[in-house]
Parts: C-alpha cells; structure tokens; sequence
C-alpha cells in the first residue's frame, strides 16, 4: 500500500471534528486563541495521536511545537510541513488546523504503509499565527526564521491587557514536560497545506491548488488622541472628537486605497473607542489598517502613505501611527511547486496553479529553505467565519498529495 493510499479520510475527519469541539462556538465556528487553555488542550489532544505512531513532540522558545517521525540518515535535513492551531476569534473549523491535521494524517499513512523515508519528517504548529489575540500574526514562524526575535514580541497585550512575554512564560511552564528544541534549523524543504480560502478552486471545480506565492500584507494601528467632553453641553467647535478624526481618516485612507481594479485589498477591521459611552465626546479613536497586493512597489508605495494622509485629515486629534507587520510578497520553489503539481497529476487531481491572498507562516520560511503550499477548496470561499467548510472528501485528497510529497523530498 502506498502512502497515498493508507491517508484515511474518516480518521483525519474525526481529528478535525475533535479538535472543532475544542473552542466551539454557534454556528459551526471555533474560538481558539493562541496560548490559551483551549490551545494547549488542543496541543495535547495532537500529541496523543502523534505518539500512537511512535512520533515525539518537542516545543522551542515561541512554543512552536515539533511532531517528529525519524528518517533513516540521523545527518539528513528534516522535510517539515504544518501550520497553525490558533483561530479567528468567529473562526470555523479548517483554517490552520488542517494543515497540522494533514501533517499527522500523512506522517501516519507513511508509518501505516511501512514507508521509511532517508529523512526525517517534522509536522509543526506554528504559534500564534492568527494575531487575533496578540499582534501580528505569523509570531513563531517569524521568530523561528529569525525574522524577528520572539523577545520584540514580549509588551504585545491581548485585549484583556495581558503580555505575549507572559503567556507565553505560563505556556512554556505548562509544557515544560516536552523536551526543549532550539528556535531556528535548516529543513530541506517546507510544504504546508491550507484550505485556499477563496473561491477560485470551487468556482472552476478543481481539488488541488498549487499555490505559486503569497501576496505581501501591511499592517497598522491608527491611535487618534482628542479630549473627552459632555455630548450635550459642549459646542461642535470647541471639541477635539478622536472618532469624527478617525471618521475623516478613514474616508481619506479609502481614497488612498482606491484600486479600480480590485486587487488591492484594504480592511479597517479593529476599532477601540474610549470612553465608548454615548454621551461623551471620545478622547481617544484607534483603528487597525490591513494592507495587502501582490506587488511590493505598489504595497510600499501604498502603505508607506498611510501616516501622512492620515495626519492630513485629521482636524483637531494627535495622531500616531505604528506598522505593526511587514510581509514582501514571496514567490515559492518551483523544487516544491513542481512537486505538488507532479502529486496531483498522478493522484488525478484536477489542480490549478494559484497565489494566496491570505498570509501563512510559510510566507517567513521562504528565506529559510524550499517552500510551497497546497490549497484545498473551501465552500465559497468563506473563511475567518464559522460558516467556513470543506468537504471531506477534498481534505482527503489535499492530504494525499501531500504524503506523495513529503514521500518524494523525504528522500531526496
Ligand atoms: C491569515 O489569517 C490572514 O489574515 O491572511
Ligand atoms: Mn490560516
Ligand atoms: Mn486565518
């Protein structure tokens, strides 16, 4: 049997189903934050499974945490594929843990099939991906391609004024039973999978995305500093309003942003409002911008915009502005495109080459070695919602292809 063919769709559909009951939320959704209780609940239930085929787990400084299936030649870099456990706050059920679940599900089809590879096969979870509770997203893989060091995260709080330093100290001492791993290594290849999130493989009635790069992703937070005052007392003109400058901030960030040909994509997704009561003027307005386009000039260009038409169209209000994440469109190797799109043409997949527009940790490995991603369909498109879904028989056939590919690079 190969290993292709020992991926069993029920079993990786009940691991899903089992980690979607970790965090459930109305509506099918799933509300995971990373370094949560929830999270390490979710973390311990994987590495039960991973050590029913004898995998061991280890976790390094950002708590990304490593499943290892060993290869023959101790000397061999490891082939790695993953991805991230961590939710959207309205989160569904695939984004992220599908990637780690077809990981497990393809390490256990090899030990199943009696494959042995040369190399060895780490299935990562990357921490913190989602930068729902903490930002940015992409923490651990940043800090484990050296990106940026895991200490510049440590003062980041949560929306209940907890720190990343501290978190991640009570995760780190929670699994303190795991051996230790250095951050950073030298994989010989990463290939994660992903449902794409988009409605592009659905729409034209294809199984396999091979994904060709990640578009570049800016992100900012607008803080918009005024007085507070009486609503019904003080004069329009003696005010210092922080959410009519943010209201006239926004419209002249839109005209920036403006795309006649809908590429670029712009998202005021975050506002924080003090003292948020009806009847007082707000001191204080703060606003997230998420910038993305696949071409670097034009997300340079644009983002690099953002403080002085923000300044410009403020009245009255202090402004701040700090960019909070900073990621170049990557293009992927074609050692790793090739290979998935090899996969899929003899698994008979109708596939179709494609670029992400979501970000994913792989985004920061792309330095680091030979990287590609592995799209799967997901119903509409609709993703960062609960009503995110993909069918069972799809997944089954993502992770298919990716146990021919780790199969393949696992001993080349
Ligand atoms: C990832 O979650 C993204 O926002 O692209
Ligand atoms: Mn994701
Ligand atoms: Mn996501």
């Amino acid at each position: 049997m190969s290993q292709a063919a020992a991926v069993s769709e029920q079993r990786q559909w009940d691991r899903l189903m089992a980690m979607a009951r970790i965090g459930a939320i109305p509506g099918d959704g799933v509300n995971r934050a990373c370094l949560t209780e929830l999270d390490r609940r979710a973390r311990r239930l994987l590495i039960g499974w991973a050590n029913e085929i004898g995998a061991s787990a280890t976790v390094d400084a950002a708590a990304n945490l490593w499943l290892r299936r060993e290869g023959t030649d101790p000397r061999a870099a490891a082939v790695v594929t993953g991805s991230h456990m961590d939710t959207q706050p309205n989160g569904g059920r695939f984004d992220g843990i599908y990637g780690v679940i077809a990981g497990l599900e393809a390490l256990t089809a090899l030990h199943d099939a009696g494959t042995t590879l040369r190399r060895p096969i780490d299935v990562v979870a990357w921490t913190n991906e989602e930068g729902g509770r903490f930002a940015p997203g992409c923490m651990g893989s940043m800090a484990w391609s050296g990106c940026r060091r895991v200490e510049e995260f440590a003062d980041v709080v949560d929306p209940d004024n907890v720190r990343f330093a501290d978190a991640l100290d009570a995760h780190l001492a929670a699994e303190a039973d795991l051996p230790r791993r250095t951050l950073g290594s030298q994989p010989h290849a990463y290939v994660e999978a992903h449902i794409e999130q988009g409605p592009r493989l659905e729409a034209l009635g294809r199984d396999i995305g091979i994904v060709t790069g990640i578009q570049g992703s800016r992100w900012f937070t607008v803080t918009l500093t005024g007085e507070t005052a009486h609503a019904g007392t003080t004069p329009l003109a003696l005010r210092r309003d922080a959410v009519q400058d943010m209201v006239r901030a926004i419209a002249a960030l839109n005209a920036l942003m403006h795309d006649p040909n809908d590429v670029l994509r712009f998202t005021v997704g975050r506002i924080v409002v003090e003292p948020n009561t009806s009847n007082s003027v707000a001191n204080r307005a703060s606003f997230t911008i998420d910038l993305r386009h696949p071409d670097k000039d034009v997300l340079l260009a644009r983002g690099d915009a953002v403080a002085g038409v923000v300044q410009a169209a403020v009245r009255d209000a202090g402004v701040m502005v700090q960019e909070t994440f900073h990621a170049l469109p990557v293009a992927f190797s074609p050692l790793v495109i090739d290979a998935v799109e090899r996969a899929a043409a003899e698994h008979r997949y109708g596939h179709l080459r494609l670029a992400s527009g979501a970000f994913h940790d792989a985004q920061f490995v792309v330095p680091v070695c030979p990287t590609g991603m592995i799209f799967v369909p997901c119903r509409k498109g609709i993703s960062h919602n609960p009503a995110e879904y993909a069918e069972p028989s799809q997944l089954a056939a993502g992770t298919r292809v990716l146990a021919h590919v780790l199969a393949e690079l696992g001993n080349g």
